[in-house]
């Protein structure tokens, strides 16, 4: 019957989405390490903030904890992409476990900068959010005394840092753009002697996502973004979505979370990843749209990844 017709829907795929090179490298040291040591090797906090990422890496044989004490003394040890506190790397070292940092280079990055600050006698102001790992890592590589967590514009209006100390600024890697600028600009107009980064230290990966998703979010009527809840970049694409013009968008883990109800009422629907989210996952949601509906794809974005990063040297041999 012509009018039982199935409706197209157009899928617009934002590149880049998914992976970034400091997952990628995250998910190859846990396999690396699991085939040095062997089974079991422990892996402090998820790996990354995907739980298909994280149970993938359980049945080959690591186990997930939330801190140190649940490891065994000598065991093998990988600290997540999001980094550690220095404690938790002398802890590790005290009970002579074998600490194998999967740390992203660009957080690390971070990390360097926070120590240099104080070593330079700089209080920093540390833009991110609090409770996430990645800030409990750079907060950890300073004195409590040291560093000040900033959250919102807000934060940035009221704080007041010890007096006459010089000021430096550095912030989380996975923070939305455009807010992360407002709040440095309020830091810079209340302490114009502060030193920073040029810009920010959102990473390469996070910035292009949201690029992307800025870039086609005008149109559509429903976006989806691939994350897990706890994801910080992940959850700033729903945002930048729904700031540029998307008529809603939505966070799911995967295809079962999708709510079919708003796809059925959506013609142009967007699809990106949150750079913890592997691409079987976004392959996944549209195999079950396609089931569904017809399905018309194209890609949206232009900008090509090309960075990778080394194994740690504890790997490499
Ligand atoms: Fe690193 Fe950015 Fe990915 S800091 S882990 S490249 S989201």
């Amino acid at each position: 019957d012509i009018n039982e017709k199935v409706a197209t829907k157009k899928i617009i795929l934002a590149a880049p989405r998914g992976f970034c090179a400091g997952v990628d490298r995250a998910v190859r040291i846990v396999e690396v390490a699991l085939e040095k040591y062997g089974a079991p090797v422990y892996v402090r906090h998820e790996i990354v903030h995907n739980k298909t990422v994280v149970d993938d890496l359980a049945n080959k044989g690591a186990v997930f904890v939330q801190e140190l004490d649940e490891v065994p003394t000598g065991a093998p040890v990988v600290f997540s992409a999001h980094g550690v506190a220095k404690a938790v790397v002398a802890e590790a070292k005290e009970h002579n476990m074998i600490a194998v940092d999967a740390t992203c280079p660009l957080v690390t990055k971070v990390h360097i900068e926070a120590q240099r600050h104080a070593a330079q006698k700089r209080h920093i102001l540390l833009i991110g959010h609090a409770g996430h790992p990645e800030v409990e890592g750079t907060m950890g590589q300073v004195a409590a005394d040291e560093i000040t967590l900033i959250e919102t514009v807000e934060d940035a209006q009221k704080v007041m840092p010890p007096d006459d100390a010089a000021l430096a600024f550095a912030t989380q890697t996975t923070l939305s753009v455009d807010d992360t600028a407002a709040i440095i600009s309020v830091l810079q107009f209340r302490f114009p002697d502060i030193t920073g980064p040029r810009g920010e230290d959102i990473c390469y990966a996070t910035t292009n996502r949201q690029n992307a998703v800025k870039d086609m979010a005008k149109g559509l009527d429903l976006m989806l973004v691939i994350g897990a809840e706890n994801s910080s970049n992940s959850q700033r694409l729903v945002e930048v979505a729904l700031r540029s013009g998307a008529k809603q968008a939505r966070l799911v883990a995967d295809k079962h979370a999708v709510d079919w109800d708003m796809v059925k009422k959506a013609t142009h629907i967007g699809i990106s990843a949150g750079a913890s989210a592997p691409e079987i996952l976004v392959s996944d949601l549209l195999e079950a749209i396609k089931s569904r509906y017809d399905i018309d794809v194209v890609e949206h974005g232009h900008v090509k990844e090309n960075m990778t990063f080394k194994l740690p040297s504890i790997l490499q041999n």
